[in-house]
């Protein structure tokens, strides 16, 4: 089935991690208007819509994803005064705002919550998850993703609540009507504002078995509480109601965060009959090189998993939904670290490689901040210099208190896919702390800071920046880009990944080269077809032929027009 052609399916998303995007009154701290300075760098880019990371009031303990206030701006980064006059000069500039939407929890210092703790019959008890322990025993033995148990004692009223993250994120209760009454109302209040819509944290977590089983421990000391907790019992029935009384008003985009979610669940909830969201950002991709220990423990890359995982997701929401793209975010590693190579003699080309592979897919392709520079991960010294609470908390668990891991093993995964990575300055400059701010940033800078940064990028015409320029131009002057029929070839290539795109009689065969060596590609014979002419690549372009020798991380796509009969 043909895909209904729309406006967000057209566009590429760029997200901003305002802490460290870029400083504007020199605290060290990321600011609104900060990326108010840098709108004509995204605009140059060619991006159609930011999306900005937790802007809203928040003690910060999972910097901005515990909200304390959905209706305030956090202080360090400035006033819903400087929230207006980014989103007005967004607009003229012909860039659109996605907001961050985290109601699967609020900061245990929201309002909320605040009133919630003080007794068993404040009005505001059930908005939050409260229950008896057994003794002293939590109510069951679920862990919470940020290590440590998923359920926290309160003094007070001799209860505990749930928190599948931090201590100080308690969940929504969203079984209560009240609760999504006042989400609805929140939403309703941002999109009156003209947002273009939201990013949805952790959605598909809202509903929970509300049985509260034990999960399997694994032989570890907690439960999986994700089994009880990801696509729950009501997930679709909230989403389905959070349509019809908000998100159906608006020509708005939403994609929702959904770990857990396997090929049939996003087909419900990114279904284009199904009222729900637009897309999904699915985890199987972003968990094939995870171990025994997750991401503490990485696994190498293994080109066939992703491969598998594209023709899966590509095929399985063709013509039924959409898929959302992506490489990077704020809680994944740098990409041409993880899955290319930042070796200096193979940085720009391996960025350039994946690029074009991800912007060649069906979807709608997401850019995190630096991604378009080919910024990589980060070495600090020691675990000091780390700030993220998944980190700390993990390594509390796993290296000091139980002994799991030994530091230096610990600190390897911390290196290769903890989030972090994502998270050191954005490198503008070759100046003091990359030009993000004239102080010392909240975080340390990655010292490649003098070699990568966008000033010397945006001058080399040569550059990664400007290859994301290309590719999101073809994008938008392309139809079979966003929307072609994808399909996949050679399979079994444990370096080389193959498709094809086709779409109102043009062609793309694309080919990227995942390794460090050449590799002579035999096309098979279903590919060997006349009038394949080089479109876009990240080597000289080469003529297609029946075999054609790939340079290491060279990725090339060729394109056909079906000649038009007279
Ligand atoms: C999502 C966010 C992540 C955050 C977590 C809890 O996964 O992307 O940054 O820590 O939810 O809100
Ligand atoms: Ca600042």
């Amino acid at each position: 089935m043909k895909p209904m052609e729309t406006w967000w399916k057209e566009s590429v998303i760029y997200q901003i991690y305002p802490r460290s995007f870029n400083d504007s009154n020199d605290d060290g701290i990321g600011d609104l208007n900060g990326i108010r300075e840098r709108l004509d760098y995204l605009a140059d880019l060619g991006v159609d819509v930011l999306w900005l990371s937790p802007v809203y009031q928040s003690p910060n303990a999972d910097n901005g994803y515990d909200i304390s206030d959905y209706q305030a701006i956090m202080d360090e980064f400035g006033t819903m005064e400087d929230f207006d006059l980014l989103l007005k000069e967004a607009h003229e500039k012909g860039l659109k705002i996605v907001m961050d939407l985290v109601v699967n929890h609020t900061s245990d210092e929201h309002e909320w919550f605040v009133e919630s703790r003080k007794s068993k019959d404040n009005p505001y008890r059930d908005y939050y998850i409260w229950k008896d322990g057994k003794a002293d025993q939590a109510p069951n033995n679920w862990g919470s993703a940020f290590s440590g148990p998923a359920w926290k004692y309160d003094e007070q009223t001799g209860q505990w609540y749930l928190h599948i993250f931090a201590e100080k994120q308690p969940d929504l209760n969203w079984e209560n009507e009240r609760v999504r009454q006042s989400v609805y109302k929140m939403m309703t209040w941002w999109l009156d504002k003209g947002i273009d819509g939201f990013r949805m944290d952790v959605i598909n977590l809202i509903s929970k078995d509300q049985a509260f089983p034990d999960g399997e421990t694994h032989g570890g000391a907690y439960g999986n509480s994700m089994e009880f907790c990801c696509n729950g019992p009501r997930v679709h029935a909230y989403l389905k109601e959070m349509n019809k009384e908000v998100l159906s008003k608006y020509d708005i985009v939403t994609v929702g965060e959904a770990p857990g979610a396997t090929i049939e669940e996003a087909q419900r909830y990114a279904g284009s009959e199904e009222n729900e969201l637009n897309m999904v950002f699915q985890f199987e991709m972003m968990d094939i090189d995870h171990g025994k220990y997750g991401k503490w423990s990485p696994m190498p890359f293994d080109l066939k998993k992703m491969k598998a995982n594209f023709k899966k997701w590509q095929e399985g929401l063709d013509g039924r939904g959409w898929n959302s793209l992506y490489w990077d975010n704020h809680d994944q590693p740098r990409i041409v670290s993880r899955w290319g190579s930042d070796k200096k003699a193979w940085r720009k080309k391996s960025a350039k490689m994946l690029a074009l592979c991800l912007h060649m897919h069906q979807g709608t392709p997401y850019i995190y901040q630096g991604e378009e520079l080919g910024m990589t991960n980060v070495r600090f010294p020691s675990i000091d210099a780390y700030h993220d609470i998944e980190i700390l908390n993990a390594y509390r668990e796993l290296v000091k208190e139980t002994g799991a891991m030994r530091e230096e093993e610990f600190m390897e995964g911390v290196y290769k896919l903890s989030r972090d990575n994502a998270r050191t300055p954005m490198q503008w400059s070759d100046e003091a702390y990359a030009g993000f701010s004239s102080v010392e940033p909240w975080i340390g800078v990655n010292p490649n800071y003098t070699e990568i940064n966008a000033k010397q990028e945006i001058a080399d015409p040569d550059s990664v920046f400007h290859f994301y320029q290309r590719l999101i131009a073809l994008r938008h002057t392309n139809k079979v880009v966003p929307y072609g029929t994808y399909r996949q070839y050679m399979e079994e290539d444990d370096n080389v990944y193959v498709f094809t795109r086709e779409y109102e009689g043009q062609k793309l065969l694309v080919a990227c080269n995942f390794s460090e060596q050449p590799q002579t590609v035999e096309w098979p014979d279903a590919l060997l077809e006349e009038g394949y002419t080089p479109w876009i690549g990240n080597d000289s372009l080469k003529p297609f032929e029946k075999a054609v020798t790939l340079t290491p991380y060279e990725g090339i796509v060729w394109i056909k027009e079906e000649t038009k009969k007279a």
